[in-house]
């Protein structure tokens, strides 16, 4: 049997993508021509010209170029276009699950209606399912530099729409904006029937992903890289399997750390802890799923084994049924008896 190399393993394994903003996937191209059908000039006078300034030194930088690019989407047209844009790549790449972030505020305090931010992306991700095949669940962010009532008044505009949104989650500037400022919001949106998500230990300390835990009663770590900083967080996060989403190229452009081969990954998975592979806010990191995928793996030699258990952590720390993920997961072991050569 011909023996496949690793990028190929990589590219064929199945994959679901669990830490997606849809607003980072916003590639420049579609941003220039999204800008231009409705009439808003951009600060930049090319594609290129544009993609010379994504050259970040840490989490703020990023986020105040993401933010800017996000601006120039008005329409539901346009929601529909950045999700679907997104869904042909995840398609490529043999990623059959998505859970998408989206930061209804970002929007909302420019004057877009909420309706229309949710309805683009709901039926892009309808059309996903019934022309591509692929799944996918809707977690809503809070914007942490945001405060409290602004999260509360997300909530209110989202309760029309629970069926369409399954979990919420929270994101942007870490540092300064604990979990604990957003404690009484989770606590509704739990009240509510919402499952809870939140960044923690990107740039903020272990603490932070302890408040996440007690107060905002996560069901996954977004990031977490932190948690090597408290042997205590470690054995909890191992002992319940909460899972950590890690982002290694989001992690190497915002200098979370500075080189690929210093990647905690494989410290985090020798210590037990059930962690997976994600491409954040792809159209701004240089990659989507496999490209994650295949980077680390080469910075850290990682095994056609290792790919396999990521790639079954994948659906196992999914809000896919317990149904679903063993189908997912036989199907992975069963490329994996194929392709282990
Ligand atoms: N961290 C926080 N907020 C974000 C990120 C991130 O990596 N990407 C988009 N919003
Ligand atoms: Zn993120």
């Amino acid at each position: 049997m011909n023996q496949i190399s690793i990028n190929e393993f990589i590219e064929g394994i199945p994959k679901a993508e669990l830490h997606l903003h849809i607003e980072g996937t916003f590639e420049p191209e579609l941003m220039f021509e999204i800008a231009h059908r409705n009439n808003i000039s951009i600060n930049y006078s090319s594609v290129d010209d544009l993609k010379k300034a994504y050259n970040f030194n840490n989490l703020q930088e990023f986020l105040d170029i993401y933010y800017a690019g996000a601006s120039v989407l008005i329409t539901e047209q346009d929601f529909y276009d950045l999700t679907w844009a997104y869904l042909t790549k995840v398609h490529e790449q043999n990623i059959v699950h998505t859970e998408i972030f989206f930061d209804p505020q970002t929007h909302t305090d420019r004057g877009v209606s909420f309706e229309t931010v949710i309805h683009g992306i709901h039926n892009a991700l309808e059309v996903g399912k019934e022309k591509l095949g692929i799944s996918s669940h809707l977690i809503m962010c809070f914007l942490r530099h945001l405060d409290e009532e602004s999260a509360f008044e997300t909530l209110n505009q989202a309760l029309p729409y629970k069926k369409w949104i399954t979990a919420v989650g929270l994101d942007s500037s870490e540092l300064g904006n604990p979990p604990s400022k957003f404690e009484r919001v989770f606590s509704k949106a739990i009240d509510e029937g919402f499952i809870t998500v939140a960044h923690a230990g990107e740039e903020g300390p272990a603490d932070y992903i302890w408040e996440a835990i007690n107060l905002l009663k996560v069901s996954r770590i977004d990031h977490g890289n932190r948690s090597l900083d408290d042997d205590q967080l470690i054995k909890f996060l191992s002992d319940k399997q909460i899972p950590l989403t890690i982002c290694p190229l989001s992690n190497l452009e915002l200098k979370v750390v500075d080189d690929l081969i210093n990647h905690p990954l494989l410290k985090l998975m020798d210590a037990g802890l059930m962690v997976t592979i994600n491409s954040d806010d792809p159209a701004y990191f240089g990659g989507y799923m496999n490209e994650n995928y295949c980077r680390i793996a080469s910075a850290l030699n990682l095994s056609k084994e290792q790919i396999k258990e990521l790639a079954k952590n994948s659906f196992q720390s999914s809000f896919l049924s317990d149904d679903d993920k063993e189908i997912m997961i036989r199907k992975i072991e069963q490329y994996y008896q194929k392709n282990n050569n």
